[in-house]
Parts: structure tokens; sequence; C-alpha cells
């Protein structure tokens, strides 16, 4: 499904979040950044703007993008050599900043081909809701995570009452079922992601799973009127 999407991906997104996306990214970003990282592993990577907007403010020794979708990450590889090409060479070489090093790795989340404690901090943007095993995927999140390494994840979640959750269930059956499908061609994602929005905020499987893989839970924040989780767990 995300092969499919792969072309109109970025441009539905800032789309349909109305121009939010880059904030919440920034949000997350932040979180990453504060510990100062050597090495970033930006999960369920997709078309890489998790890792332009760490690379915007923080530029560790060495980025890594995973996904199991080729077309996504293939897509985000190109995106990033160009911005690296374009813009850090320029403005940041000549400032003294090394360029980071970039890995490109097809992959599952539940199955990570690293070894064990190589990341300082693991980022998942809009990616968890999709993964197939959770608590699976959270177990390899710690075991590549290196001692007090930082996961950090933007996740999409449900305002729970009011006028504004109204609003926000309307926009989901309605605006976003029909834009999404008529700009990407993909009626069948874009019923998909408001179902699976629903389910993984009614089921709330994340926290549970960090804490079983032995990882603690060091920040819950609800952006955008709660219709954003950003979550920060720690090794
Ligand atoms: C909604 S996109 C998010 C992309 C990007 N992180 C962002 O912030 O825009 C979700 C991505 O998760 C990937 N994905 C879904 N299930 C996965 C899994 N089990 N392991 C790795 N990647 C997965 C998809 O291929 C897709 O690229």
């Amino acid at each position: 499904m995300f092969n499919d999407i792969a072309p109109r991906y970025d441009t539905l997104n800032h789309l349909l979040s109305l121009g939010l996306d880059k904030r919440w990214r920034r949000a997350a970003v932040r979180r990453a950044a504060a510990v100062c990282p050597t090495a970033v592993l930006d999960l369920a990577a997709g078309t890489g703007d998790m890792t332009l907007a760490l690379l915007k403010r923080y530029v560790p020794q060495h980025i890594c993008c995973a996904d199991l979708s080729p077309e996504m990450l293939g897509r985000g590889k190109e995106k990033i050599c160009r911005w690296l090409d374009k813009r850090f060479w320029k403005k940041r070489l000549a400032r003294g900043i090394c360029p980071p090093t970039t890995d490109f790795v097809e992959c599952t989340a539940e199955a990570l081909p690293f070894a064990d404690g190589s990341f300082d901090v693991v980022m998942i943007g809009f990616g968890v809701r999709n993964f197939a095993d959770i608590p699976q995927s959270m177990r390899e999140i710690a075991r590549i995570l290196k001692p007090g390494g930082r996961l950090v994840v933007l996740e999409f979640s449900m305002p729970r009452r009011g006028f504004f959750a109204l609003l926000y269930r309307l926009y989901l059956r309605l605006y976003l079922p029909l834009v999404g499908g008529l700009i990407s061609g993909s009626f069948k994602a874009y019923r998909y992601l408001p179902s699976s929005m629903a389910q993984y905020a009614a089921e709330s499987p994340l926290l549970p799973a960090i804490t079983a893989s032995g990882m603690a839970v060091v920040e819950q924040r609800p952006l955008s009127g709660g219709t954003v989780m950003l979550t920060v767990g720690g090794r």
C-alpha cells in the first residue's frame, strides 16, 4: 500500500495536516537532539521527513533510515541526498560541521538487522500504527538502543471530548478519504488511514509495549488538540 501512495505522499501529508506535520516533526526532533546523539535510526522513515527535520536542527555522525517499503525508502534517499548536496555542503561545511554518514536499509521493525546497542536515538514518525507486532518492534528497539538511549515516537491520536472531537471525526470520515483518495489515486489507502488511526487510538498499545520491552516512558505530550501524541521512551 505504501508503495502505491509514495509518489504523492509528501504533498498529501502537508495538505491533509494543513501544514502542521512540520511543527509535529520539529517537536519530535527537539527531543531527539536533546541527547546529542552520535547515531540515529529513523525507523519507518518513509520519504525521510523526520530525518530532514532532524538534520535542520542537529547533525549526528551517522543517520540510518529504515523502512519496509522500497518505494518510500527510495524517495527518502533521493530527497535526503539532494538536501545534503544542496544545503549542507554550502552552509554547514563552510562552518566546519562534518556531514553525517547515511544508510538506507529495507527491513521491518519487528526484525531489525542491527547489532545490540547501535543507536543513541530511534525516532518513528507515524509508523508504529502500521507495525504488525508492536511489542516485538519495541523489544527490537530496546535491543539496538545504547544504554541511556532514547525512543521518540509521533503517532496520530484521537481527541476524546467536545466539539473539536466531533469536528475531527467528521474530517476523518469525509475530508481525509475523499481528498486523500482523489489526489493519491488510492481510495483504499485513505480509507485505511482513518480506520487504522481509530483502532490504534482505541487500543493504545504503545505504552504497555514500551514498558514490557524494558524501556521507560519519559514523556507523553498531546499536540494540536490531541490529534497527535508525542511519546518519548528511555532505555
Ligand atoms: C505513514 S508513513 C510515515 C513515514 C515517515 N516516517 C513520516 O513521518 O512521514 C509509514 C511508514 O511506515 C512503514 N512501515 C509500515 N510498517 C512497517 C514495519 N513493520 N517496519 C518498517 N516500516 C514499516 C511504511 O512503509 C511507511 O513508509
